[in-house]
């Protein structure tokens, strides 16, 4: 299975009827068992481009789809949103088992599902906490398990760990890894860090501002897990230098461009 994402444009007009440009050609193919990062500033398309890509919103031209199915059925996709997206009166048990209830499993089966997506990601024996019990590493982790347990071709994240405070995002970007090599999920990680995405990324994308183009694509060729050792932190820091340089210039060109209009 593939993710293509074709020549994608995206304008949206507000009430005064103005036009802006948000996503312009857009295009990128997502490969089996890839982690893609999606890294731009505030406001440059990323959750737009997301949304697009998950079915949830229109692009104004341009298509994605899949090549490649394997096994003839449309594929799946999970979708971990920023806020996590938790229904309040569902325990975790009960929001795990949201997305199950569509495809109609028989009880037992669903059951087994629920039980070992709450294992995977850590949460035995709160299964009937509602997530207002909970801590925010703790929310996102029934988000992930909620869009693990429908089995999808592609995992959608749009910056899932951003609410939370640092130390609970360095364990959980850890966790995310090692869930990673279990699934090998083909997925779409949308951050505006640098250094999670160099953290996590096979390849990263690079969006810039005004309009959302892609400006640069970057393979990050080290082991995921030789990453977070010390003796290649030269070459996580000089990925990360690139990539907020390649970053900072987009920032002054755009600067550049309002005062010349000004
Ligand atoms: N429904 C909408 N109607 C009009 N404009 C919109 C709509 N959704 C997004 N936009 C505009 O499109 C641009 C991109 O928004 P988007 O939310 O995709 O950015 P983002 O890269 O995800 O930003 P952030 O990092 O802050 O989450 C913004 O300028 C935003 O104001
Ligand atoms: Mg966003």
């Amino acid at each position: 299975m593939k993710l293509v994402v074709d020549n994608i444009c995206k304008n949206f007009t507000n009430n005064k009827g103005t036009t802006l440009s948000v996503l312009e050609n857009i295009n990128l193919t997502v490969k089996k068992e890839e982690f893609v990062a999606l890294v731009g500033p505030s406001g440059c398309g990323k959750s737009t481009l997301l949304n697009i890509i998950a079915g949830l919103m229109d692009s104004t031209s341009g298509q994605v789809y899949f090549s490649d199915v394997e096994n003839g059925r449309s594929p799946a996709m999970g979708i971990v949103f920023q806020d996590t997206g938790l229904f309040p009166w569902r325990n975790v048990y009960d929001n795990i088992a949201f997305g199950l209830e569509a495809l109609n499993l028989p009880k037992p089966e669903q059951m087994d599902i629920i039980e070992h997506y709450i294992e995977l990601v850590g949460l035995k024996g709160f299964e009937n906490s509602y997530p207002h019990q909970l801590s925010g590493g703790m929310r996102q982790r029934v988000g992930i398990a909620r869009a693990l347990a429908i089995n999808p071709d592609l995992l959608l994240m749009d910056e899932p760990f951003s609410a939370l405070d640092a130390q609970t995002r360095t364990i959980m970007q850890e966790e995310l890894v090692a869930l990673w090599e279990k699934t090998k999920l083909s997925t779409i990680y949308v951050t505006h860090n640098i250094q999670e995405a160099v953290l996590l990324a096979d390849r990263i994308v690079l969006l810039s501002r005004r309009p959302g183009k892609i400006s640069r694509i970057l393979n990050i060729d080290l082991p995921r897990n030789e990453r977070e050792n010390p003796e290649n932190a030269t070459i996580i820091a000089n990925f990360v230098d690139a990539i907020w340089q390649h970053i900072s210039k987009d920032a002054r060109a755009a600067l550049m461009e309002v005062e010349d209009n000004g």
